[in-house]
């Protein structure tokens, strides 16, 4: 039975490993090119997958090239793609990813099949949507099915509300829990968020509905506060080198949605301790669906939190 189920994006990453960013207008040598499978939805199920969660996408393909690709990629790490739709006349979605040295990236995505993914996909698949534990939804596919399918869940509806955007306002009331990063926060809130005006940004987010709210800080670890608690805490992890940051945010939000699966009456500071090792660790490598940690159990640590 299935009990993480997400409604995202899939897409096709072409990476570049380069010493810098560079800057408009600028060609600089890189060092090293890449392709591989990232898209926000689909790395979320495939960390959630890894390590150990049952998980389901609903996403849409382009019926090219990278299609049938896509979908073996997803079955080999045991998530269940009976509503993966290759569609015909469309490109599977893609990335184009620089990656500096200091771990930092840049990318510029094209939707393709994921602008496709419909309310017409949610109602197919209504009855999964509804009983999981937990839906996990982004918003680089069309927000109206986001929020359709949050609408149906009876579970934790976790929304990643990334790549950063405003106009979400309608679907906030139905997220139990929002995960957003420094940007993504500072464009919700209209302040500029960061580690010592959290507690503030993190109770103007509250305000829009939603039960819970986690901000995260990269190697500051996150923020969290909750409607029923009135404890903001803040939950620290351990400092790495960084090699490629990107799809840490989405390491974290699979992680996150397998412990709150499999440790459910455990603290959430230690849920989102467990998130942000597992996301820490993905940065030390390159790559984002590669560079998750297999069969791995997080939760075996006790991570370290300060009540703000
Ligand atoms: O969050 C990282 C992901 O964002 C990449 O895999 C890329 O596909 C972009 O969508
Ligand atoms: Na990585």
């Amino acid at each position: 039975m299935t009990k993480i189920v997400v409604v995202g994006s899939c897409s096709v990453d072409f990476t570049t490993y380069a010493p810098r960013l560079p800057n408009p207008g600028e060609t600089l040598i890189g060092t090293k090119f890449t392709t591989s499978y990232g898209g926000k939805g689909a790395n979320q199920c495939v960390a959630a997958a890894k390590l150990g969660g049952k998980t389901s996408m609903i996403c849409r393909l382009g019926n090219d090239q990278w299609g049938d690709k896509y979908r073996d990629n997803l079955e080999q790490v045991g998530v269940d793609t009976t509503y993966v739709k290759l569609t015909p006349n469309v490109t599977t979605g893609i990335a184009q990813i620089s990656v500096a040295e200091s771990g930092e990236n840049q990318i510029v995505i094209v939707p393709g099949a994921n602008g496709l993914l419909s309310k017409d996909d949610v109602k197919n698949s209504a009855k999964l949507i509804t009983n999981a534990e937990v839906l996990i939804g982004q918003l680089e596919t069309p927000f109206e099915t986001t929020l359709e399918a949050f609408k149906l869940n009876k579970g934790v509806r976790l929304l990643n509300a990334a790549p950063a955007r405003t106009g979400i306002d309608e679907i906030l009331p139905y997220c139990s829990i929002l995960c957003v990063n420094e940007p993504e926060a500072s464009l919700l809130t209209g302040i500029d968020v960061n580690v010592n005006n959290a507690v503030t940004a993190l109770k103007k987010l509250l305000e829009t509905g939603c039960e819970s709210v986690i901000i995260t800080l990269g190697p500051k670890g996150a923020v969290y506060l909750s409607k029923h608690e009135q404890q903001a805490v803040h939950v620290l992890c351990d400092h790495v080198t960084p090699v490629d940051t990107t799809g840490a945010g989405d390491a974290f939000v699979g992680a996150l949605a397998t412990y709150l699966v499999t440790y459910r009456d455990q603290p959430m500071h230690q849920i989102i301790g467990a998130a942000c090792h597992v996301a820490t660790l993905s940065v030390t490598k390159e790559g984002t669906q590669t560079s998750y940690p297999s069969k791995f159990d997080a939760f075996k640590k006790e991570y370290k939190f300060i009540e703000l």
